[in-house]
């Protein structure tokens, strides 16, 4: 059975300007994100600095622009001093987030070689659990100060070029509300460290951009009184706020996980909202941006996700490996048209995370890299979705769901360029009970021409590539999808996500 689904959309509807940080990643010192994930020296692809050359290549085509390093959980125990100088004498060290070992042979350096060559952004964190002012300061100092202190001559040294790293944003610290997190504190714990680290970091440069932590998720119990305690404290240090958020589906619940993005949608208002309470209440004029530096599907009740115990402390071990269906693809698909929607608050923002760890792609130790289901959705919105973001209106049916009672069963946005011409249009059907009949008055663009329509859709809900079969679920050409008279037609197959291209016409 199918119904129809109406999105209202006109290059006045304006929201932001796309913004290339919308598609950042993150790789953090955790199972194989690192070891035999970017970096495994001996590998057939294995560049003179021991990269993957096929990882590098995977990153470029997936539209990366930035990515977060070294955690995570990870950096709040890490010491960023362990991981640099000569090789050799490093130190191991027991990574007490993940229980494993972590020989140091990949850090600040080794991450910014890696950053240039895969033409990203870096986005570095600080230690703010069991370290502080001081070591931020010394990082900030190692990384970005020009030859001629103690710490900036210690990096020209071990990279044997004069140039600072130069690293502009800054995350302080990690999931600090978190009772899992080492060295978790309480609001005004954290409120007075991350104040006093920025407004110290902004001593060495008023110019870096300072990332706060907020909430690991909308459903903490301090959610919303943990940005309003921070955020009052440090309003003026900082630029941005973080948000982290993790979907997947529980107890075999398939319609409130499909609904995921109705949550994001939800935590960003709501993070919008507090931040411009504080904006109020101290009368300020600068408004606070998000970072939305940690946000996918990860089935964190897997035997996958659960680190080692005991006496076991691996280099690099399995972990976090989760194996993304079509249907994670279309609910990440979705995200990703929250973040977009959202480009008026949202400034940032990485998926967690890069490679093998609840990632895109993933690789064999020694052997082949290929592309998961999720690769798909990041790699086309990141290529296609330029100009402006406009808002969409979607009049669809809707589907009932545990989670958020009723939600609709369409999900859209747009992008519009319009020195380019081009118009890209992205759609989820994510209702499970069939076909939604798309319709779309695209008058007000003027003569356009339809480019491709490409739909990800598998039969089987939950099927999923390996490295045998890497192409079992990926985008095929909805040939379904028509434009006549501006008026756009096709078929969204159920737990679907679509992308739309259209150019101005050429005649
Ligand atoms: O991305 C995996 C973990 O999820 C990160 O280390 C942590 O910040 C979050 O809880």
């Amino acid at each position: 059975m199918s119904s129809h689904v109406t999105l209202t959309l006109n290059p006045a509807f304006r929201v932001a300007p796309v913004r290339r940080r919308t598609f950042g990643a993150f790789v953090e010192h955790l199972g194989r994100c690192v070891y035999t994930g970017i970096h495994e020296p001996g590998h057939p692809s294995a560049d003179a600095d021991g990269f993957r050359t096929d990882v590098l290549e995977l990153t470029r085509e997936l539209g990366v622009s930035s990515v977060r390093y070294p955690g995570g959980n990870f950096v709040s125990g890490y010491r960023w001093e362990d991981g640099v100088g000569p090789v050799d004498e490093r130190p191991a060290r027991h990574d007490l987030a993940w229980h494993s070992s972590d020989p140091n042979t990949v850090g600040l350096d080794e991450f910014m070689t890696w950053a240039r060559k895969a033409g990203v952004e870096p986005m570095y964190a600080v230690n703010l659990g069991t370290r502080g002012v001081q070591e931020a300061l010394d990082v900030l100092e190692y990384a970005n100060a020009p030859a001629g202190t103690h710490l900036s001559d210690q990096r020209v040294a071990n990279t044997g070029a004069s140039e600072s790293h130069d690293i502009r944003l800054w995350c302080l610290g990690n999931e600090m509300d978190g009772p899992w997190q080492i060295g978790h504190k309480n609001a005004e714990e954290y409120a007075r460290v991350a104040t006093e680290t920025a407004r110290a970091m902004r001593m060495e440069d008023p110019d870096l951009e300072l990332i706060a932590c907020g909430s690991s998720n909308a459903q903490m119990e301090t959610f919303a009184a943990w940005e309003n305690t921070v955020l009052t404290e440090a309003y003026d240090v900082v630029d941005m706020i973080s948000a982290h958020v993790y979907y997947s589906e529980k107890d075999g619940d398939q319609a409130s996980f499909l609904a995921s993005a109705d949550d994001m949608d939800y935590f960003i208002d709501s993070v919008v909202a507090t931040a411009d309470h504080v904006r109020a209440k101290l009368k300020r004029d600068k408004r606070i941006m998000i970072s939305f530096d940690e946000w996918n599907v990860w089935y964190q009740h897997r035997a996958e996700s659960r680190p080692p115990s005991g006496d076991d402390w691996p280099v690099a071990p399995v972990l976090l490996e989760d194996i993304y269906s079509a249907m994670d693809a279309v609910v990440f698909g979705n995200l990703l048209i929250s973040l977009l929607r959202h480009s008026d608050r949202v400034a940032s923002a990485s998926l967690a995370q890069l490679v093998n760890v609840i990632a895109p792609i993933m690789t064999e130790p020694g052997g082949r890299a290929w592309k998961q289901s999720t690769f798909h959705p990041f790699a086309l919105t990141s290529r296609f979705a330029k100009g402006e973001v406009l808002q969409v209106t979607v009049e669809a049916p809707t589907f009932e769901n545990q989670r958020f009672g009723t939600s609709a069963s369409a999900d859209a946005v747009a992008t519009w360029d319009e020195e380019s011409g081009d118009l890209a249009l992205f759609v989820v059907n994510r209702d499970a009970s069939g076909t939604l009949e798309l319709g779309v008055d695209l008058g007000a663009f003027g003569d356009l021409e339809l480019v491709e329509a490409l739909t990800l859709h598998h039969e089987d809900p939950y099927a999923a590539n390996s490295a045998d079969a890497p192409d079992t679920v990926a985008p095929q050409p909805n040939s379904s999808v028509a434009l006549d008279g501006g008026r756009l037609t096709g078929e969204l197959p159920s737990i679907s996500w679509t992308l739309v291209r259209l150019a101005r016409a050429t005649s």
